[in-house]
């Protein structure tokens, strides 16, 4: 697979992203500008998420991330929340159609809050498919980085509570270990269309030093061709994790 003009062997491993996070922002806009209702850009933004899956999975990414839904987006009207949730629904029970069978599903966040069949769906699939290694597919569903970050220092606690660990033991590693990503490694690429300039609360511990890319493109018109822009956005960047 052809990415622009180069395949991925012909690159320098440092100038292709190993994790790409996407907030898919930008379909209320997108609908608004339509004089549609904001739930039709949901429903086109699910397209565009369906197409990116297949064009990263296709190009050797091993890693994605979408933000879906965060805990801040409870916020909103009713109907909107509710034909996100039902969207979401949708798309996952149709997963393996628009993935095929060689990528592990992970959601992000706190599903306690779904309906029980729901949740029973998402867990699931994670089982079904964490053997799979070919690319990680990451959905951020009532996700926000504060909140895993607090979840993890739960679980922590309650292992110093125990006497498991002494407090001083505590790592970095350690407490990444608690991150609903896990064994997911850092974000080195962190997309954000719709011209909004901010993380939302989005992977906030992960994408420490990640580098970023913002278009005014919303959402529902991103496409394979604005991701190779980002691809070769990024191996321009000069990456020193804090180093010379
Ligand atoms: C992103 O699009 C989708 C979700 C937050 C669920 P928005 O709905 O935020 O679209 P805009 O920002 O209003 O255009
Ligand atoms: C971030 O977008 C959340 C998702 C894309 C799921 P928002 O539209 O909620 O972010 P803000 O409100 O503009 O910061
Ligand atoms: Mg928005």
């Amino acid at each position: 697979m052809a990415l622009f003009n180069k395949t991925k062997e012909e690159l320098l491993p440092e100038q292709f992203p190993e994790h790409i996070a996407f907030i898919m922002d930008g379909n209320g806009r997108w609908a608004k500008k339509r004089g549609l209702p904001r739930k039709f850009g949901h429903r086109e933004g699910a397209k565009t998420f369906k197409k990116i899956t297949r064009y990263c999975k296709d190009i050797g990414i091993k890693n994605i991330t979408f933000y879906a839904f965060s805990t801040e987006n409870w916020k909103r009207p009713e109907d909107e929340v509710s034909a996100i949730i039902e969207l979401f629904r949708e798309y996952i029970v149709d997963v393996r159609n628009y993935i095929g069978e060689e990528v592990r599903v992970l959601f992000l966040g706190d599903k306690t809050i779904f309906d029980d069949d729901l949740q029973k769906k998402m867990n699931d699939l994670e089982e079904d498919t964490k053997d799979y290694n070919k690319m990680t597919m990451l959905l951020a569903i009532n996700y926000g980085g504060r909140d895993e970050i607090v979840h993890a220092a739960k679980i922590l606690s309650e292992q110093v509570k125990r006497g498991e660990i002494q407090p001083d033991e505590i790592t970095e590693d350690m407490f990444q270990k608690y991150l609903y990503t896990a064994d997911v490694p850092d974000v080195d690429l962190m997309i954000r269309p719709s011209g909004e300039l901010r993380l939302s609360n989005f992977l906030i511990w992960q994408s420490a030093y990640a580098e970023f890319y913002f278009t005014d493109v919303l959402w529902p018109d991103f496409s394979p061709n604005e991701l190779d822009k980002a691809l070769i956005e990024f191996g321009k960047r000069s990456r020193r994790f804090g180093g010379v």
